[in-house]
């Protein structure tokens, strides 16, 4: 990948559905302590707490100064009504969230969100101005037929062709294989090389040819470093985003990539 001289690296922590407000704010404070004293330059930070944290994170981001952006790990595609314990885009944009993940394989497999649900909701998210990362990845049956390629094609063209490409530019690329997630066992170099690859070939199709390009699937900080060499603009961070120590490592190995492109 030939990357600007000018490009930043990107590192989500998706919280999933873990920590209390308490142990969030107490997070927060944590990374917040030691990025205001050590910044990474060429690197952006986001988390993903669950919905009911979101308030308390964005008051000690605000507080602390803390040079992190917060996401939302979900949200409905309608603007509001009798959508029972649902969450809308104008809600989030509210308590200062600026992005929203989308199609999360947890909420495709998990809570039966379909292809036109992630269409609507990735629409939503970018008709209101908000940044989506938009979740891609393939089961662990598709992958042993060597079915990922057109799997992940399929589910990038679904999304992302009703959009504008105003609307795509709002949109980041997460490749989260099934297979990787919370496994301890994330896609090797080489897979993740080739997909990356994959991808960008689509994005350009898609006229998106700046797209970010996250890899997420057992992201620590022992392989950070080796996977951010691999043609991707960053990670999506579950398990390891969970304590500060391993998150930082993470936000560092990539940051540390970056700086050497300048
Ligand atoms: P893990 O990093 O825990 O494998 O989770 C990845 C993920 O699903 C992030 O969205």
């Amino acid at each position: 990948m030939e990357r600007m001289s000018d490009a930043r690296g990107l590192v989500v922590g998706n919280w999933k559905m873990n920590l209390d407000f308490v142990e969030a704010v107490h997070l927060t404070q944590q990374i917040g302590v030691v990025l205001r004293h050590q910044p990474v330059a060429h690197t952006d930070v986001v988390v993903a707490p669950p919905f009911v944290d979101l308030r308390s994170v964005s008051s000690v981001l605000e507080a602390d100064r803390v040079p992190v952006a917060m996401a939302a790990q979900h949200v409905n595609a309608h603007d509001a009504g009798a959508h029972t314990g649902e969450i809308s885009v104008g809600q989030l944009a509210r308590l200062g969230v600026t992005q929203v993940i989308v199609g999360h394989s947890e909420r495709r497999t998990l809570y039966a969100m379909s292809d036109d649900v992630v269409r609507a909701t990735l629409f939503a998210v970018v008709r209101a101005g908000l940044r989506a990362i938009l979740c891609v990845g393939e089961d662990l049956d598709v992958r042993s037929a060597g079915g990922q390629n057109e799997f992940v094609a399929g589910q990038l063209r679904d999304a992302l062709e009703p959009l504008t490409p105003a609307q795509r530019a709002l949109v980041t690329i997460a490749y989260e294989p099934l297979w990787a997630i919370g496994t301890g066992r994330s896609a090797t170099s080489d897979e993740v090389r080739a997909i990356s690859t994959h991808v960008r070939l689509v994005a350009a199709d898609l006229e998106m040819p700046g797209a970010l390009v996250l890899y997420g699937g057992s992201v620590s900080p022992e392989n950070a470093g080796e996977l951010i060499s691999q043609g991707v603009n960053g990670f999506l961070v579950g398990g390891a985003s969970l304590k500060a120590e391993s998150f930082l490592a993470i936000i560092r190995a990539v940051d540390d990539c970056y700086a050497e492109l300048r």
